[in-house]
């Protein structure tokens, strides 16, 4: 199968699909892998590495790839500048998000595109591998991104998360203790701060509990404990997820007021909303402002500034799904994985994902009966 590795064009965007290492894997199972040159800039890999390193073909022209390739590997939906080249009946495998890219979901049904969503790409036990990777990387990115806020020069409260001997440490407050929660935990808990973990599913505080040996605090988030917690803590996260909603407004204005002056707040949940009342959406260009005296941190594509990292975690994460299409063709690996089955959000100008058509009131095609 001849295979298409776009370079991503949306901004503040640095990953690419696949990486070298991943691209080696396919040609060696006998496909032809077209990159675009630069693809892998953002990433820090070459034209050369995938040229020489991995077999890849370089192409400078994103139309020839389009063009070419009967399955185009991404990360960002395809932007409107690239909705004419995209080809009838094409396969493309990306984070999609259609419910909210309405041109694009026009464009992929009229070209009967086979879409394939990361998003929706789910296992028996309901979770999504595709998501995962990248809520790993922006719970991690947490304390990276806390201990620089912190400093004076970010008009933080001056401290360093650890402290040293005798100046005392910082304590730090997660919401939420699923895998944002866990890696934020971790991290900062390396770093060196006090970390508490609130979540109201009482299984899952017990594992972090069991998984941190006690060392990561947990609290059941009521009204008054959660008050208390965000008032003493130097660091806030918010890392909720109700799966299909938009994040509940767990942190009001009063308890933000109440923080010490300096304060950061990281609202890793704002892609839904965010946790905290009045939070607004930033960017990595302007990744903060301060709202009564504390630091608001809200970017809502955290991993898309570690290219590198968050390019191989994802391509660990999409390599089975994208070998099992270009060994099998689509439909077959479709029939092979019901994972797989579940990320089809489109097929022959039909949604055949249930969410997707229900969120817009359009058709709803079952898949199984349309390959039938
Ligand atoms: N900003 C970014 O770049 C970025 C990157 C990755 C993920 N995210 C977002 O981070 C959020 C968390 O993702 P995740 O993968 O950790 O989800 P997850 O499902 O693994 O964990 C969410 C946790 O929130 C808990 N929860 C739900 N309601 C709660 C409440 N009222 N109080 C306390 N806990 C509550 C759940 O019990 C669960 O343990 C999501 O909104 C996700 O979209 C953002």
């Amino acid at each position: 199968m001849i295979i298409g590795v776009p370079k991503e064009i949306k901004p503040d965007e640095n990953r690419v699909s696949l990486p070298p290492d991943k691209v080696e894997i396919l040609v060696s199972d006998g496909h032809k892998v077209l990159v675009e040159s630069g693809a892998g800039q953002g990433s820090r890999f070459s034209d050369d590495t995938y040229l020489y390193g991995a077999g890849a073909t370089i192409v400078s022209d994103p139309a020839e790839i389009y063009g070419t390739a009967e399955l185009i590997v991404k990360v960002k939906e395809p932007q409107p500048n690239e909705f004419d080249l995209i080809q009838e009946g094409q396969t493309i495998f990306t984070y999609l998000h259609l419910a909210a890219e309405l041109d694009l979901l026009d464009c992929i049904l009229k070209k009967n595109v086979t879409g394939i969503a990361y998003e929706t790409v789910e296992d028996d036990k309901g979770r999504l591998g595709l998501l995962h990777p990248m809520s790993e990387i922006a719970g991690r990115l947490v304390s990276q991104v806390s201990a620089r806020l912190l400093t004076n020069i970010e008009s933080g409260v001056g401290k360093l998360l650890s402290g040293v001997p005798g100046s005392g440490n910082c304590s730090a407050f997660i919401i939420g203790g699923g895998t944002v929660g866990l890696n934020a935990a971790t991290a900062l808990m390396g770093a060196g701060a006090d970390v508490t973990v609130a979540d109201i599913n009482l299984d899952r505080i017990r594992e972090i509990d069991t998984l941190t040996n006690g060392h990561v605090k947990t609290i059941y988030p009521t009204p008054a404990a959660l008050a208390e917690k965000v008032q003493r803590s130097e660091v806030v996260v918010g890392a909720v997820l109700v799966p299909g909603a938009k994040a509940p407004k767990i942190v009001s204005r009063d308890m933000v007021k109440d923080m010490m002056p300096g304060g950061v707040i990281i609202d890793v949940a704002i892609d839904q909303g965010g946790c905290v009342e009045d939070i607004r959406p930033t960017s990595h260009q302007n990744p903060t402002y301060i709202q009564d005296d504390v630091i608001h941190y809200a970017v809502t594509n955290m991993p898309g500034v570690v290219g590198h990292t968050a390019s191989i975690s994802l391509s660990n994460a999409t390599l089975p799904y994208v070998r099992s299409i270009a060994n099998n063709g689509v439909h077959k690996a479709i029939t092979l994985d019901n994972s797989l089955a579940k990320g089809i959000n489109t097929i022959g100008g039909q949604i055949t994902y249930p969410a997707l058509a229900e969120s817009l009131s359009m058709t709803f095609s079952n898949l199984k009966d349309l390959l039938s």
